[in-house]
């Protein structure tokens, strides 16, 4: 069945890699998922946003992710690793509701709280969900941008200070934190970035020191990393040319999150990359192929592009291929 995080995020970190924390609200991208997973031997975790329960129903993607295990398994994966985990849950009953309907892992992100308010909520969420084997994940320190409904102008870099005092009192399993990542496809101004040689816009580099900083104050803790996503120019090019309208998006470039994947972040969080994948592959072929009126002829193609974009971030980026 679905496992917890535990073993998974021990053996990342002792093996320099980190685990791929995929969303998904719908059937090809879980399929995109699987496939990419199996092919490449990683474990994975599969992660549902409030967004997404509300979009396609909690039930139905809780026995697709126990779908999911079956399908790695048809596909020939004898010990699928899957974790299916709520990403961003914003109250106890809401984790509560998914460890009640059987999701492995959850996130109580209580970042935005004062420091002993999301101390007492993440506490209260640790110590429901070990009752039944539940991993969670908590957070410390805000992203810019909008996270949890919540909008902020700047990051507030998550605290060093504070990590070995959040980490104990909580219990938590894994600690999600805030060092320049931010949420969606556009993550640094054009202001915020200088340009390379080929007049390449490159920004400014994650905050490493503070991630040493955290690794020295806990040293072998679970590290996870939202906003992870970077917006790759050759989908966004693709987009614009069949009638989209994205501007400025910049993401966090690759060699960066290898970087990251080899310290003690075992957690990398991709959402906006599968969406861009996706709307370029139904943009281009409903632009290219205006007769066409059958949803699997833009969906097949956009579930394949998003099966090649999975894998690349496996095998590249996050170095999880060939770990199960
Ligand atoms: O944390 C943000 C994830 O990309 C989920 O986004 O709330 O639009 O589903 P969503
Ligand atoms: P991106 O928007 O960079 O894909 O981040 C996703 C995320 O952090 C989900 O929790
Ligand atoms: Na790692
Ligand atoms: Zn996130």
């Amino acid at each position: 069945g679905l496992v917890n995080t535990r073993e998974m995020f021990k053996k990342a970190i002792e093996g320099k890699y980190a685990i791929a924390a995929f969303n998904f609200n719908n059937m090809e991208q879980m399929q995109a998922i699987i496939q990419a997973t199996v092919e490449t031997k990683s474990p994975v975790i599969l992660q549902v946003s409030s967004g997404a329960r509300k979009y396609a129903n909690q039930t139905l993607l809780r026995y697709m992710a126990q779908g999911a295990v079956e399908y790695a398994k048809e596909l020939g994966c004898a010990h699928p690793q899957i974790v299916l985990h709520l990403d961003h849950g914003d109250s106890f009953e809401l984790c509560k509701s998914c460890i009640d309907m059987g999701f492995s892992s959850v996130m109580i992100d209580g970042s935005h709280l004062p420091y002993e308010e999301n101390i007492a909520l993440t506490k209260k969420v640790v110590d429901y969900a070990h009752q039944f084997d539940v991993t969670v994940e908590g957070e410390l320190g805000v992203l810019a941008g909008i996270e949890d409904d919540v909008k902020a102008e700047h990051h507030t870099y998550t605290e060093p200070d504070q990590v070995v005092d959040f980490v104990s009192r909580t219990g938590v399993d894994s600690l999600a934190i805030s060092i320049g990542t931010s949420h969606g496809a556009n993550k640094f101004t054009p202001e915020q970035c200088t340009r390379d040689a080929n007049g390449v816009l490159v920004p400014p580099p994650l905050r490493f020191d503070i991630l040493q900083e955290i690794e020295k104050r806990i040293p072998g803790f679970p590290i996870v990393l939202h906003g992870s996503s970077s917006v790759p120019q050759d989908l966004v090019a693709v987009i614009n040319k069949y009638g989209g309208a994205l501007k400025d998006a910049i993401g966090i470039p690759e060699e960066q999150l290898r970087k990251a994947a080899e310290s003690a972040v075992c957690k990398i969080n991709i959402d906006s990359d599968g969406r861009l994948a996706m709307t370029a592959a139904v943009r281009e072929v409903l632009a290219t192929k205006p007769a066409e009126f059958d949803p699997r002829k833009y969906l097949g193609p956009a579930r394949e592009s998003l099966k090649k974009l999975y894998e690349h971030k496996l095998i590249n980026v996050l170095g999880s291929a060939g770990k199960v």
